[in-house]
């Protein structure tokens, strides 16, 4: 199986062939997506929300964010692997965002992402100068969600239009090598793909964009939140888990599970044995 690298993806945008990116966060997820032929996986900060049950993305740390990476790893053979850089670890200093994103390819990531336009174009560029292929994230930056008011749709208006496409181009120029865009009306998302010969990557961009991401817990139907109009649920899991789960409490509880068809057992003369010598 060979595994995807940056000419690959590059090779897609030029063929026109769509790019496919999930997220995963356990060893488990990542075989299942890995197995699927995804082409990216992205270790996302999302995991905050996701799997360790923060009301924000910015609580998470680059430990945290370490630990889950170094799982993913374990399971990817083919997918292209893309770490998340937390809230905090490359804002402070060129220094610290070129520090950071090196202990993320220490533990095995192809790429790092983070999230922010024209104002991170000195880390990116710092970053890519190490060596490290960066992808770039404009749009709804969930962790500018304070200064964005919320997580609604951004480029809407001339001014935040003009800004969305200055920040891919200032990215570009800085040498990522693709961009996602998130929660942008999908006539933008479109000008900007056109635009800019790096690939990007929607979420809530509408169909114009050379790949897709989702988070995989939205796929699979297993969030309890509020459900963007973006995301599509393949499966509806969180029924069939609850369902799993009663019947395991109920049978437990009423006998019938564990039965002998899930059970070891010892031949007669080995048991007569053993209870022979416990017996002495
Ligand atoms: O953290 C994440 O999962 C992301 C994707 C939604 C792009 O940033």
């Amino acid at each position: 199986m060979k595994k995807i690298t940056l000419l690959d993806l590059k090779a897609k945008k030029e063929q026109g062939e769509k790019i496919t990116m999930l997220t995963a966060y356990d060893y488990p997820f990542a075989q299942l997506v890995d197995e699927a032929g995804i082409d990216i996986i992205l270790v996302g900060d999302s995991l905050g929300m996701v799997v360790l049950g923060y009301e924000s993305t910015l609580p998470v740390s680059m430990e945290e964010m370490l630990h889950h990476i170094k799982a993913v790893k374990r399971a990817v053979k083919r997918a292209f692997l893309i770490g998340d850089m937390p809230f905090m670890s490359y804002q402070t200093s060129v220094e610290e965002a070129v520090r950071n994103a090196g202990r993320f390819m220490k533990v095995g990531c192809d790429a790092v992402k983070l999230e922010g336009g024209e104002e991170v174009t000195d880390k990116v560029a710092a970053i890519v100068k190490a060596g490290i292929p960066v992808l770039g994230h404009i749009g709804l930056t969930p962790q500018s969600i304070a200064q964005l008011g919320g997580y609604r749709v951004q480029g809407r208006d001339v001014q935040s239009a003009k800004k969305l496409i200055q920040d891919a181009i200032a990215l570009e120029r800085a040498g990522v090598f693709g961009i996602v865009l998130e929660c942008v009306p999908y006539q933008l998302a479109k000008l900007i793909t056109e635009r800019c010969s790096v690939i990007t990557i929607g979420i809530g961009a509408g169909p114009y964009c050379d790949g897709q991401v989702l988070v995989i817990h939205d796929l699979l139907g297993l969030t309890f939140s509020h459900k963007p109009k973006f995301v599509k649920t393949y499966v509806n899991l969180v029924p069939q888990i609850r369902q799993a789960l009663s019947q395991y409490q109920t049978e437990v509880k009423e006998g019938t599970f564990p039965d002998l068809n899930h059970a070891y057992s010892l031949s007669k003369e080995t048991w007569e044995t053993i209870k022979k010598a416990i017996e002495e």
